[in-house]
């Protein structure tokens, strides 16, 4: 019988045993660049650690087992893995991607890969017609479900169907979810990416990205790749993520249960005008979420009355930090507008319904209460300061 996924966050069934690593629990950082050969022709299975090292090797197996696919490689960041994964196109391809992403995915897009000939259509892939977008040179498309900021959920099984009935890839985006709620390759996706710096990693101290498969001719390209163009995981960082993936089940769990409670509270304050997490039954993609995934996740996007209350939500926050990133057991507080999204267009910004008074809540493992009470606090103290 398959385990379940908490055991397969603990334990690689083909490693296991006394055998290898003396028996010891936490798998060893290989930290060495190169490897002595035994002989002319001979070799320990180990070259050089751009192409592999043992412990990079072990998460990428780890990870591999988590999301169902054959093969996962492990970048430096979750950038450098979708960098990589865009040399898989070539000058004159498109692409269809969603037109809510992480800013920084739309800076590359934008920047990098239009300007080595690859061009994109940037559609709400959950509301328009994908495939009425399909060209005679179109590629892949490219989603994130939920999509980071507004939370926008994609029906994956759908969208496989159109990209099977006009052979093109469907890349999905998983880091909101992680495999623990959500996995794209038994959906329909042929190459999953997460950056594994967020609920992976899990305690905000290092930064990894992965690319999955469930296609050979693909693993034999993404290999290719990352011994040429060299971005892979460092062995340091590869246990640091190992680690992390060990409580990801029971972090996944809190941080969720954390996220129910204060998109409710969220919901009953007057100065918020808008609450988008995929929890509420009120979510559009309430029921392809409860269809496609074991859970909600932890991300919470909304919207407050002016931009100057957002401000001061972000200038008085204490133990919620304001900054950047996801995923960790810290809960964080974003401003997309300068943070995250800063580089992606006003127009598109405002578009895609990133306003100056959207914030976003990474919602992390503390006692619920503390935080409800620091949000509290708070809100209440700008309230009195706004509205006397
Ligand atoms: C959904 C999503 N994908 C990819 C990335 C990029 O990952 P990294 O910051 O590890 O390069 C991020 C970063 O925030 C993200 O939120």
């Amino acid at each position: 019988m398959a385990r379940g996924i908490e055991t397969k966050c603990l334990h690689l069934e083909e490693e296991e045993g006394y055998s290898s690593n003396y028996g010891a629990l936490s798998y060893p950082i290989y930290q060495t660049a190169t490897y002595a050969h035994p002989g002319v022709g001979k070799s320990t299975g180990y070259d050089y650690s751009r192409l592999q090292n043992p412990t990079r090797e072990h998460l990428e197996k780890v990870v591999a087992t988590l999301e169902n696919g054959i093969d996962a490689l492990a970048f430096s960041t979750g950038m450098a893995a979708i960098a990589m994964l865009m040399e898989l196109f070539a000058p004159g391809d498109h692409l269809i991607v969603d037109a809510d992403l992480y800013g920084g995915s739309i800076r590359l897009f934008n920047n990098i890969s239009e300007k080595n000939g690859i061009t994109f259509s940037h559609i709400d892939c959950c509301k328009e017609d994908v495939e009425s977008y399909v060209r005679g040179n179109t590629k892949a498309i490219y989603v994130e479900t939920p999509t980071n900021p507004m939370m926008n959920v994609t029906d994956i099984e759908k969208i496989s169907g159109i990209a099977r009935k006009h052979h093109l890839l469907l890349i999905v985006d998983n880091t909101f979810l992680t495999p623990y709620f959500q996995n794209p390759l038994d959906l329909g996706a042929d190459i999953v990416v997460h950056s594994g710096t967020k609920y992976l990693g899990g305690h905000n101290d290092t930064l990894a990205g992965f690319l999955v498969t469930n296609r050979e001719d693909i693993r034999e390209k993404f290999r290719f790749l990352i011994k040429t163009t060299g971005a892979g995981l460092a062995p340091f960082d590869s246990w640091l993520i190992l680690r992390g993936i060990k409580t990801l089940g029971i972090r996944m769990e809190k941080s969720q249960q954390n996220a129910a409670a204060i998109a409710n509270w969220l919901q009953e304050q007057k100065a918020v005008t808008k609450v988008i997490y995929p929890g509420l039954p009120t979510h559009p993609g309430y029921e392809t979420m409860k269809k496609q995934a074991r859970g909600f996740g932890a991300m919470i996007t909304f919207q407050l009355e002016s931009r100057e209350f957002a401000l001061a939500v972000l200038e008085k926050v204490r133990m919620i930090k304001f900054a950047e990133s996801l995923g960790g057991v810290e809960t964080l507080i974003t401003y997309p507008t300068t943070q995250t999204h800063a580089d992606v267009p006003k127009e598109i910004r405002e578009r895609n319904g990133i306003t100056e008074s959207t914030l976003r809540l990474s919602v992390g493992i503390e006692d619920v209460k503390d935080l409800l009470e620091e949000l509290d606090k708070v809100f209440r103290e700008i309230e009195g300061k706004l509205h006397g």
